[in-house]
């Protein structure tokens, strides 16, 4: 069995999947998808499963890298894992939007403009605030803003359509927590200054002119993250600093409730996505809304769930829900994500 990790533009944005494949002794090859000669590679390791890493920083790099694994996907026909449709949902806040709709999920009312009078004549009429306005792309809250009256949000879409472009924060993240500890560890680490830079860089040069996004504002003092591996799963709270969960990396571990591992695993059993972490807000009569879905996504912590101080996993094991202890986490997952990556493969070749 051939296994290729298909790298993004990022430096290092192999490491983790190099690692667990050297964890499990599984031969690969690493493809770096942003290269000219993409498709010359991929046809000389022919590879019989892809691993996927797709870009989230620019939009130029997430949809070159789309259409790069579509084409390998339905063109050569090669699996991959996480599946295109998991990579088409990552980081494309307005693709995600329509997918929710047409799938009659639960998710906070969004709209998207493409025009500027089409917008501003929205902004015209009876808006409740406060409104949530989002960029395509960019983590940790950094394209969020929480418009609160009409000034701000006409400004918001001048701004858009011929301005600087939306509103988005290029900079660290100062409401995160540990400030001082991640300080220092950059301080022991010049590489990761210079890669950090060139995410500022990047993102700061990335600006979006083209449409305006809106969303419904939920509110809320936590989001949960549910994750699933396989059939693995972990939940946790990201709670509220400020006004977004986002990029806080303020957790809560806590026994989650069994309906939020149903609803999570129903959701992703229909579309078959075995690598998943959602994020949902609790509307106030106790339903779901699912904000964001990530097929890859980083870890502040070495685990994902922690029940009464034990670390470990759900199961669902004969129509119930098993909490396992041990360390499921490890690698930032990827040792997992590859286990589920290689039944992925078992099961469409069976
Ligand atoms: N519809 C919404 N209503 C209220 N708050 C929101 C809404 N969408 C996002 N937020 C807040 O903004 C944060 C960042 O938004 P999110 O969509 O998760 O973007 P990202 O994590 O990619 O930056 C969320 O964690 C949440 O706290
Ligand atoms: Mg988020």
């Amino acid at each position: 069995m051939k296994v290729v990790i298909l790298k993004n533009e990022m430096s290092h944005s192999e490491d983790r999947w190099v690692k667990a494949c050297q964890n499990r002794s599984i031969e690969f090859s690493v493809i770096d998808l942003s290269r000219h000669d993409w498709l010359e590679q991929i046809r000389l390791a022919n590879p019989d499963l892809l691993l996927t890493r797709p870009s989230g920083l620019t939009a130029p790099f997430k949809l070159m890298y789309d259409e790069r694994l579509e084409i390998l996907v339905k063109e050569l026909n090669i699996p991959c894992f996480p599946t295109l449709e998991e990579v088409k949902i990552y980081e494309n806040k307005r693709y995600f939007s329509y997918w929710l709709n047409a799938n009659n999920l639960p998710h906070s009312e969004t709209l998207v403009f493409y025009f500027e009078k089409e917008a501003m004549a929205y902004a015209g009429k009876q808006v409740h605030f406060p409104l949530v306005a989002k960029t395509n792309i960019g983590a940790s809250g950094s394209g969020v803003v929480i418009l609160e009256n009409k000034n701000q949000l006409t400004e918001y879409i001048q701004n858009t359509f011929h301005g600087t472009g939306s509103e988005k924060r290029v900079g660290p993240n100062l409401k995160k927590g540990k400030i001082l500890q991640r300080g220092f560890k950059l301080l022991l680490n010049p590489k990761r200054i210079i890669l950090k830079y060139n995410t500022y860089k990047a993102r700061a040069f990335d600006s979006q002119t083209d449409f305006v996004l809106f969303q419904e504002y939920i509110p809320h003092d936590f989001e949960w993250r549910v994750v699933r591996i396989g059939d693995s799963f972990f939940a946790h709270k990201k709670l509220l600093l400020g006004k977004m969960t986002s990029g806080s990396l303020k957790k809560e571990y806590s026994n989650p409730p069994l309906k939020l591992l149903d609803f999570v695993k129903e959701l992703t059993d229909k579309f078959n996505f075995k690598s998943q972490a959602v994020d949902l807000f609790e509307s106030s009569d106790g339903n779901y809304l699912i904000n964001e879905m990530q097929c890859i996504f980083g870890q502040s912590d070495t685990f994902q769930m922690k029940v009464d101080g034990v670390i470990g996993k759900y199961i669902m094991n004969e129509n119930s829900w098993e909490f396992l202890p041990g360390d499921f986490n490890s690698n930032e997952s990827f040792n997992l994500r590859l286990d589920a990556a290689l039944d992925y493969f078992h099961s469409i070749n069976k």
